[in-house]
């Protein structure tokens, strides 16, 4: 975008795709957004074009609608908090690509900004039909003169916002969006050693690419959330009521087999009997899990082993809570990790949206580490080697 910016972009009209997909609380009936750290990255590439006279059009998701204006997933509350950090106005457009997003471009100034409506209200928007898609990309092009994308967590996927329109425009990178590959690069060509990956999370089957793809790569893998027990249960141990991905246990057997010492698993387990902030809680060892108990954090001894891990770790990337944080019986494991990944002397990256959120809501200091990705799925797919079409398209390799 600083090229872009050099030569040139006082009164154009830049679409900016950013993602400002963050956490919603809406228990109350008005939504309040409980982690605002993807707004807060992308206000570096926003700032930029304002101060060289941009006309602004931020274009962004928000959770997964299915294809049709639903108000639960508006970004009315987005635009809100981008004004407040901005220090100007940053109006909705009333839809996504039609006669609301028209006005609203029409309506901007230089250095003005305004939010398209989410573009999954657009069911084109992450159609499956190249001609569906490029027909939302032409009506996205219809409202700028330039494409800038800075949108790294969506860059995996195919979608009119983020691959089509690139297309259409001429286009540039965010500065977001170079920072996160200049660091997650640093991952992928020689990293310093000891390297040591720490994977949680619920979903053993979103995670078993990745593993396969880094294992050669890393001296360690430390494995907790909810995806540990099918990996425990791989190696004979019985989970009781914990998430158990059957059908993955076999994928998991060959990976402990091939990876040797490589994978580390818990060594004991916080269980409860349900999901509650008042739960009674019991630490077990990981082979002696009672059956009517859930596992819902890893305990205090596997924080420790994980601690020892890192502690001569040079390089680390962190994807994934160790446990259900968000509830205070089990939030322990998922800080004893973020605490001893920030103690690492080297670099330390953190992945991922729930990571990262876990970081702040844990009000751990955001300074402790090297980098904090705001890629969850984004940043898992570039390390794992695969080309993510957000940035092949920009860098011209997109077929
Ligand atoms: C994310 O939250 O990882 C990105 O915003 C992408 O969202 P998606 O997984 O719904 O495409």
């Amino acid at each position: 975008v600083d090229e872009l910016i050099a030569e040139g972009v006082s009164g154009r009209r830049v679409l900016l795709r950013a993602d400002l997909n963050v956490p919603l609380d809406d228990s109350t009936g008005d939504p309040v957004i409980t982690d605002d750290g993807r707004i807060r990255a992308s206000l570096p590439t926003l700032q930029a074009l304002r101060e060289a006279g941009a006309r602004v059009v931020v274009a962004a998701h928000l959770g997964r609608p299915k294809g049709e204006p639903d108000p639960r997933f508006s970004l009315a509350p987005v635009a809100a908090r981008l004004s407040e950090l901005l220090g100007a106005p940053v109006p909705l457009a009333t839809d996504t690509a039609g006669s609301g997003a028209r006005a609203a471009v029409e309506a901007l100034g230089d250095r003005d900004v305004c939010l398209l409506e989410n573009v999954r209200f657009e069911a084109a928007e992450t159609s499956k039909d190249d001609d569906a898609r490029g027909a939302l990309a032409d009506r996205f092009a219809a409202l700028a003169d330039v494409y800038v994308d800075d949108a790294f967590g969506a860059v995996h996927r195919k979608h009119a916002s983020v691959y089509d329109v690139a297309t259409r425009l001429p286009h540039a990178a965010g500065r977001l969006v170079a920072t996160e590959l200049d660091v997650l690069t640093r991952l992928t060509e020689d990293p310093q050693r000891p390297y040591v990956v720490v994977l949680g999370g619920s979903k053993v089957s979103d995670k078993l690419a990745v593993i396969e793809a880094m294992l050669p790569k890393v001296d360690k893998l430390l494995v907790g959330g909810g995806m540990c027990f099918t990996f425990l249960a791989a190696q004979g141990h019985g989970v009781g009521g914990s998430l158990l991905e059957s059908d993955q246990v076999e994928t998991c057997r060959r990976l402990l087999a091939e990876a040797g010492d490589k994978i580390v698993l818990p060594v004991d387990v916080v269980c409860a009997e349900a999901l509650v902030a008042d739960a009674q809680v019991t630490v077990t060892p990981v082979d002696a899990i009672p059956d009517g108990l859930k596992g819902l954090d890893v305990g205090p001894r596997t924080v420790e082993l994980f601690g020892e891990h890192l502690a001569d770790a040079r390089t680390v990337f962190w994807n994934g809570p160790m446990g259900v944080f968000e509830l205070a019986p089990f939030t322990a494991g998922t800080r004893g990790v973020a605490t001893a990944v920030a103690a690492v002397d080297g670099l330390s990256v953190v992945g991922g949206g729930d990571s990262a959120a876990a970081v702040r809501q844990l009000g751990l200091p955001e300074d402790g580490y090297g980098h904090i990705s705001t890629g969850g799925g984004a940043s898992l797919e570039f390390l794992e080697g695969r080309e993510l079409p957000g940035l092949a398209v920009l860098s011209g390799g997109a077929g």
